[in-house]
């Protein structure tokens, strides 16, 4: 462990989970439970709970679930140690140093060391621009409007034209070369060595939500290609979950988020005092990015750039955004390019205009559908009217819909009725829009042999989750080596414990593990849903059947080790024999 357990468990009880979680997003009293739109998925209808008994939450719709640990943990995107540092400053807890076994030290330390040796190419490129080296990409900058106060902010930097120079810093800091090369700051060859990624750029750290440098995006001097180099994903860089920018914009407090393509984009809006705007990472928007933005918005306004690329990936991302239940609007730029060369020439007030008057998401595809179209020529007119009323049949709530046909038919002077009929027509053969689906909750999988194992043994400790007073009733028959899965035997050696007192700690089985995945999987156990079965009987022949199925699995699992595992024997001459007492003993649920 890290930390001794009972300290883990101090932090863990000073922290309430619905304290915490309420800090993120917002939940409502149902019930005895909390319910929230989940952070960690894309949803329009809550299905995230939170239980103040339990001190654990799940989303019925992905499967997130643990205690108060792996929210943060999943939330913050800190590992476990940082995530208990974190919450023991909340409540004034003080920590003593850390105690790493070697295992959870090589995985801690990977992750950490991937963090520091970006930050130190940071700081090396920081440097670097103020150098004499440097004053082609200082130059560049300032060329480009930059204040010192604004490159300091981002942390811009510049990789000279020294092709191992960064590769030589960071080894004299004691990096490794397979570090460096993992990092995706160096590559080898056979030919030349190490040397460095990045050459005659200026550099854009890409921090993580809290500040800590994950990757670099680079821009060549002059006209070379590629324009824009970024970092490979690594470890700690996720392009698909992060954000160019949102460290800032996260707290900015406008009641939108900017979303742009660039990083000059980013750097030019944040200097004008537009402090929301974030780009993706050289990459194009994802559903992992529109629930990121979701946990602090609840509007996008796309800037993308106001040429045909970037007018076909707005439409792209106005559909991811309006699948995370996202409101969008559009930018007009025109006649710029983008947000740095409009605030440019325009300056910070007529953008604010422009915001104002960003446009709904909805017609601006229909505009641009329009395109397609020959308004003076009835066949080519029809033909976009129809489109339209397909495009109309996505809004599955009809007093939404009702109002975009009111008003797309002022728009484009179209009888109201007429189009409500159109649109009736498409919905007879196609139907609304269906909910958007969910994904698979983590708990459903296939249906290998290890995964029925697997399944019996997180029923049986679910049933004794949800009904303790049946562990009183199979001790006799199951122990804790029942459970061949090294992470149930876990929970049930706790769990059992727990039973044996008579009480219950789910929250803090969970923090017996580091790994988010591993949290995850254990707070499953206490949020399987037991099928609903009607009568006691039946109930009590499901119950029989998983004890039975969880002792047969133990027994072929010790069998098989036989001959090779003195100790088995016990296992099994005692297995067999609890076996067939259970195959004919009934156990009465009441
Ligand atoms: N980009 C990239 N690789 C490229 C070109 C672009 O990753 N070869 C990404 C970068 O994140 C860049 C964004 O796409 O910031 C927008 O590209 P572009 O419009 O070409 O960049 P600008 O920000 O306008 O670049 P600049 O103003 O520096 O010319
Ligand atoms: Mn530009």
């Amino acid at each position: 462990m890290y930390y001794p357990d009972e300290l883990v468990e101090e932090v863990r009880m000073k922290n309430d989970i619905v304290d915490v979680v309420s800090g993120y997003v917002k939940i409502q009293k149902k019930g005895s439970s909390y319910f929230g739109l989940c952070p960690f998925h894309n949803e329009k209808s809550p299905s995230f709970s939170v239980s103040p008994s339990r001190q654990m939450y799940y989303c019925f719709g992905c499967g997130a679930g643990g205690n108060v640990f792996t929210f943060v943990m999943e939330y913050e995107n800190y590992s476990f140690p940082e995530a208990i540092k974190h919450l023991a400053q909340k409540a004034g807890v003080s920590l003593p140093e850390a105690e790493y076994t070697e295992e959870m030290k090589k995985k801690e330390s990977k992750r950490s060391r991937l963090l520091e040796v970006n930050k130190e190419a940071a700081k090396y490129f920081f440097y670097q621009l103020r150098s004499d080296k440097g004053k082609d990409g200082y130059g560049y900058l300032r060329k480009r409007q930059l204040s010192d106060e604004t490159i300091k902010k981002f942390g811009l930097g510049f990789a000279n034209v020294s092709s191992d120079d960064l590769v030589k810093y960071l080894k004299s800091k004691g990096y490794e070369d397979k570090l460096i090369q993992e990092a995706g700051l160096a590559s080898f060859d056979e030919k030349y060595g190490m040397h460095d990624k990045f050459w005659n750029r200026v550099m854009f750290p890409i921090q993580d939500i809290n500040h800590r440098v994950i990757g670099f995006g680079g821009r060549v001097m002059g006209d070379a290609k590629p324009k824009y180099l970024n970092s490979p994903e690594t470890m700690v860089f996720d392009k698909s979950r992060n954000l160019y920018g949102l460290n800032y914009a996260r707290t900015s407090r406008k009641n939108n988020i900017i979303l742009c393509e660039g990083y000059m984009d980013v750097i030019a809006m944040h200097q004008a005092g537009f402090t929301q705007a974030v780009a993706s990472l050289g990459t194009a928007f994802t559903e992992g990015q529109a629930s990121l933005l979701k946990r602090y918005t609840e509007e996008v306004i796309l800037a993308y750039d106001s040429d045909g690329a970037g007018t076909t990936a707005a439409l792209r991302a106005i559909g991811i955004l309006k699948e995370a239940g996202l409101t969008g609007k559009v930018l007009n730029l025109e006649p710029y390019k983008d947000p740095d060369e409009f605030i440019k020439n325009k300056g910070t007030e007529a953008f604010e205009e422009r915001i104002k008057a960003a446009e709904n998401s909805f017609f601006f595809e229909i505009r641009m559908l329009q395109r397609d179209y020959d308004l003076n020529d009835p066949e080519s007119k029809t033909k976009f009217y129809r489109e339209i009323a397909k495009k109309l049949c996505g809004f599955s709530e009809e007093v939404e819909r009702d109002n975009y046909i009111q008003a797309v038919a002022d728009k484009y002077a179209i009888g109201v009725q007429n189009l409500k009929k159109l649109v009736l027509s498409y919905a007879a053969q196609t139907g609304f829009a269906k909910p958007a689906e969910r994904p698979k909750s983590g708990i459903q999988k296939k249906n290998t042999p290890e995964e029925s194992r697997k399944k019996s043994q997180r029923l049986l400790l679910t049933w004794l989750v949800e009904e303790p007073p049946l562990y009183h009733k199979i001790k006799k028959y199951i122990s804790t080596d029942d459970f061949t899965e090294d992470l149930y035997k876990k929970v049930a050696e706790r769990l059992f414990a727990d039973l044996e007192q008579n009480t219950m700690n789910p929250a803090a089985i969970i923090s017996l593990f580091s790994d988010e995945e591993e949290q995850r999987e254990a707070a499953s156990v206490f949020n399987t849903k037991l099928n609903e079965l009607t009568t006691r009987g039946e109930q009590e022949k499901a119950f029989h059947d998983i004890v039975l199925a969880v002792k047969r699995n133990s027994y072929e699992y010790f069998s098989q080790q036989l001959g090779s595992d003195v100790s088995a024997l016990n296992q099994v001459i005692a297995g067999k024999k609890a076996l067939e007492e259970l195959s004919k003993t009934h156990i009465s649920l009441d």
